[in-house]
């Protein structure tokens, strides 16, 4: 029995294959929905009916991309990705997007800069009229942690170490051992002028605000998928 959120999830992942062509290097997002397009990705490219390389945006995916079949380059100099097809945690309709739930915020952000095409895929919860209901994830340097707590603090972003699932008294750390930490700002009325403030913090490596980065969304409603192309 799968859930109606994950349905939604498997329904936009899959849509997200229509983007795909032969050739294309493409960029592999992180997540549970990242995560079903890797796996319906690597069923073509196994039937012989899409050819194309990829590089993920993290350690998880990278493991998921490599049972799947799916070629994988590495970072070098000079290389584009025709399209990379990532989850979010929160959209609006202007496809600002708050990213970073699963840690991989960094990657993510790397990849959707050198990205021809950032196309977003999700299930309909993760549509919000403001940013701010999901706390905004931030990628900190463990020895600048107690003044980047107190910046974030000053900002009234009341910030909380993200610590891990399976063992509450280590914090997590994201694939480049950094910290996370997540942000309770409440509603952002004024994403831009929120991200400004946050990547003048020294220590802060990334802030999970994506902002002019996706060219599309793919959202599955039910039964039904709508592409956000504003
Ligand atoms: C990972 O760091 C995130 O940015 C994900 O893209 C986001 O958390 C969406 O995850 P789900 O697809 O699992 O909801």
């Amino acid at each position: 029995q799968t859930t109606q959120p994950e349905q939604e999830k498997k329904l936009a992942a899959r849509t997200a294959l229509r983007w795909v062509r032969n050739g294309m290097l493409v960029g592999l997002g992180s997540g549970s929905t990242a995560a079903f397009f890797i796996a319906a990705l690597g069923e073509f490219i196994r039937r012989g009916d899409l050819q194309v390389q990829a590089t993920a945006t993290s350690l998880a995916s990278e493991t998921l991309a490599r049972q799947a079949g799916i070629p994988l380059v590495e970072p070098r100099r000079g290389l584009r990705f025709d399209l990379t097809v990532d989850g979010a945690d929160e959209l609006d309709a202007h496809l600002r997007l708050v990213k970073g739930g699963g840690g991989a915020l960094l990657r993510e952000k790397v990849l959707a800069t050198a990205s021809d095409y950032l196309l977003i895929v999700a299930d309909s919860s993760k549509v919000v009229p403001q940013l701010g209901r999901f706390p905004l994830p931030l990628e900190v340097v463990p020895f600048a942690l107690p003044w980047v707590l107190d910046a974030v603090a000053a900002l009234g972003g009341a910030p909380v170490l993200r610590l891990m699932k399976n063992d509450p008294t280590e914090a997590a750390r994201s694939d480049q051992n950094n910290f996370l930490v997540d942000c309770h700002f409440g509603a952002v009325p004024d994403p831009e002028q929120l991200a400004f403030r946050l990547q003048v913090i020294p220590g802060i490596v990334e802030h999970g605000l994506f902002l002019g980065l996706a060219q599309a969304a793919i959202i599955a409603h039910e039964t039904e998928v709508f592409v956000h192309q504003p």
